[in-house]
């Protein structure tokens, strides 16, 4: 039987991530629980979501700090203080210490709206469109101390059409991001993730046979 993953949220926004989990969770298709929803934004939208379906939440303001491990510290604490074992990074928009990922070590998930390692950093989305690349898509990563470098766990495709603006292919993305996202803390709960340095291998759930994908269509040469 699988295992329940207790899991500690981080968010700076709006929380949709964070809401995909909850409503995953709450359908039992993901065996997680969120023990806490840490922001360092009092207004983010997360915290209505988490409040609403009864998680409890802390906002770690990040002002004030001497260090970044300072701030870090009392996240860490927050996170222990309520038996977290994997941190889900769900739009969280701060960078975290050595310090931190030595606290959970491989045991850091992040999220990002790009192919990786293509258009790191903030607004993906907008980087890609505006490079004119023909696929773009999203990235579950374990976190290690560069800015979006770490192990890639699952990554979604999605074209990218003449008729897209930035919105519609953030909005393409997104919803691939709320399919990956549960997918790969469900694997972890399972104990399928096997992180051999760079490479994530994914045990007992091979690709099915599938052909490669073109944008535009190709001819049948
Ligand atoms: C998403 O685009 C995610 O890829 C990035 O931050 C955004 C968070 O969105 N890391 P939401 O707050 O989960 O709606």
């Amino acid at each position: 039987m699988t295992r329940i993953v207790n899991l500690g949220v981080l968010a700076s926004g709006s929380g949709s991530n964070l809401q995909s989990l909850i409503d995953n969770i709450e359908k039992g298709a993901l065996p997680a629980a969120i023990r806490v929803l840490v922001s360092n934004n009092p207004s983010a939208f997360a915290l209505e979501r988490a409040k609403k379906h009864g998680i409890p939440t802390a906002v770690i303001e990040h002002g004030g700090f001497a260090r970044r491990e300072d701030y870090d510290r009392r996240i860490v604490d927050a996170l222990n203080d309520r038996g977290v074992e994997l941190v889900v990074l769900a739009g969280f928009m701060r960078v975290l210490s050595a310090y931190f990922l030595r606290s959970f070590p491989m045991r850091v998930m992040n999220i990002h709206p790009a192919l990786l390692p293509s258009f790191p950093g903030t607004h993906g989305q907008k980087k890609a469109f505006d490079y004119g690349v023909k696929f773009s898509g999203c990235t579950v990563h374990f976190v290690d101390e560069g800015v979006d470098t770490g192990p890639i766990i699952i990554q979604a495709v999605v074209p990218v059409c003449d008729t897209d603006t930035e919105e519609t292919l953030s909005r393409r993305i997104l919803k691939e991001e709320h399919r990956i996202y549960p997918e790969a803390i469900k694997l972890y709960a399972e104990g399928k993730l096997l992180v051999e340095g760079r490479k994530v291998r994914i045990l007992d759930h091979p690709l099915p046979e599938d052909s490669p994908r073109h944008n535009p269509p190709v001819t049948d040469f």
